[in-house]
């Protein structure tokens, strides 16, 4: 049954860019003026979320913050690659809030965008972007799809996506809330695509893969998540993922280790943005 209420999680993913904007030290990770202006930093949800981690301590607070941070940096690092190998269009499934299409930088006019989400969820994201008067830009469609219950195929046709194109899509923050079908169905789709189509997305992994403090910190994130009326369902192992995608037929698969995405992002930084091993990255390419 198709959801009725917007997510609340994706409210979460804003506060946490909002912070990045405000309290960690030049350079940012991602340069992000959108997010600030989409929630109310003087409410009560900021500021709750925002006592939350300042009592949480320093080796909590600010790797929780660099998970959603990084996630969108490698993303956007990944497109901008492959826009220069023939990409045509980008694809962010269970955007939300997601700020890309807002602040994109002036390469990205040469791409189609679609944002894909409950119908419900872009009804309220379109609400915030107005009371927030962030223009929608030419290059942005968006595309209402569950993707529990309608195909990419189908829900993409009905946004004028152009299936002969190289195409990028992102998925971040989404496969916990995901079965293992839909996302398997999300693969075999992306996988029918032209060469040079790929899919950059973030999983969370069973619990022996992380540290206790982290395990302690993503349980309470899942319970506090699953009250609010979205469980998390699915986490996923980068190695049997790496099999998985080559099997399926994807040339070249990559998983960005913690180890790899620190040095990558985080080393000789002067706050205490690190990679945590609970949220991890894969890049699947056709
Ligand atoms: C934690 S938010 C992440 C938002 C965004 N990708 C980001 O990183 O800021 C999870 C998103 O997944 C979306 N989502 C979850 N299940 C979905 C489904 N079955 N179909 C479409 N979107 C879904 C939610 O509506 C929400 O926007």
């Amino acid at each position: 049954m198709e959801k009725k209420s917007r997510s609340v999680t994706a409210e979460g993913v804003a506060i946490q860019q909002t912070m990045h904007q405000i309290l960690d030290a030049a350079p940012k990770i991602v340069d992000d003026p959108i997010s600030p202006r989409l929630i109310d930093t003087a409410g009560e949800t900021y500021k709750s979320v925002a006592a939350y981690f300042e009592s949480a301590g320093r080796s909590v607070r600010s790797p929780f913050r660099a998970v959603f941070i990084m996630r969108t940096r490698y993303t956007e690092d990944c497109l901008a690659e492959s826009l220069a190998l023939g990409v045509r269009q980008y694809v962010i499934l269970g955007a939300v809030l997601d700020t890309f299409a807002y602040r994109q930088p002036g390469w990205a006019s040469a791409i189609q965008v679609f944002e894909v989400d409950h119908p419900a969820s872009q009804e309220w994201k379109r609400e915030c972007l107005q009371a927030a008067k962030v223009k929608i830009p030419a290059n942005l469609t968006f595309a209402p799809i569950d993707l529990e219950i309608t195909s990419l195929r189908d829900g993409l046709s009905a946004a004028d996506f152009d299936f002969r194109a190289p195409s990028f899509f992102s998925l971040l923050g989404v496969t916990q809330y995901l079965t293992a079908e839909a996302i398997e169905s999300i693969f075999g789709f992306v996988q029918s695509l032209p060469g040079g189509s790929e899919i950059v997305f973030e999983i969370i992994v069973p619990d022996d893969l992380m540290p206790a403090e982290e395990a302690s910190v993503f349980r309470d994130a899942a319970s506090m998540s699953a009250e609010r009326g979205e469980p998390w369902l699915t986490r996923l192992r980068p190695i049997e993922l790496i099999s998985k995608l080559t099997e399926r037929g994807f040339s070249r698969v990559t998983h960005l280790s913690p180890q790899a995405a620190n040095d990558r992002y985080f080393r000789e930084r002067r706050d205490d943005l690190a990679a945590w091993s609970a949220a991890q990255m894969m890049r699947a390419i056709v």
